[in-house]
């Protein structure tokens, strides 16, 4: 790998990838605290919501769908029937689980008894679902997709995620997003 692709857009991904299993840990740490001791954590569930939907979503699943999947596809890799259309099916399926644990949320808050266990499904699912997302894009699609893609195409990718980066989403900046995976590793300790 030459410096240019170490600093490249799949890096940058791939770092992002870290951080969301962060979360994803901590999440997964609330949700035995729960079964096993009935502990429902409302305020450190709705960060992890919260940033699931900002950063996970908006921000990285944002620039792989309209940034590097479009890439993939015309250096070859297949969409329709293949290893992209499988990551959009799945950031989809993401999104309804994520909207679904914001939606319980809410009913728990209003004392809807069923909605803490509405939850745990879904944020178990959502556990399982990004965990081996993450793991076939780190370890099949992206070594596949940088192999692919030539110089040119990695800079422009670096140059679009840096604008993306740069943007705000729903007026929160990505590094103070990126700064809730430290806030609930302190609040709730590792997973
Ligand atoms: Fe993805
Ligand atoms: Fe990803």
């Amino acid at each position: 790998m030459n410096s240019e692709q170490s600093e490249g857009p799949v890096k940058v991904l791939r770092a992002e990838h870290q951080v969301i299993l962060r979360v994803v840990r901590v999440l997964g740490k609330l949700m035995d605290r729960f079964e096993q001791a009935g502990e429902f954590a409302e305020a450190p569930l709705a960060k992890c919501v919260e940033f699931l939907r900002l950063f996970a979503d908006a921000c990285h699943h944002g620039k792989e769908e309209d940034l590097l999947f479009p890439v993939l596809e015309s250096r070859g890799i297949p969409r329709d029937g293949g290893p992209i259309g499988v990551m959009l099916y799945e950031h989809q399926i993401g999104r309804g689980l994520t909207k679904d644990m914001a939606g319980a949320l809410t009913a728990a808050r209003t004392g809807d008894a069923t909605a803490r266990t509405r939850f745990l499904q879904a944020a178990r699912h959502y556990i399982d679902l990004l965990t081996n997302h993450i793991f076939k894009e780190d370890n099949v699609l992206f070594d596949m997709g940088d192999r692919m893609m030539n110089p040119d195409d990695q800079r422009t990718l670096t140059n679009q995620f840096c604008a993306v980066n740069c943007g705000a989403f729903e007026g929160r900046r990505r590094e103070e997003l990126q700064q809730i995976a430290d806030e609930l590793e302190a609040e709730c300790g590792h997973g």
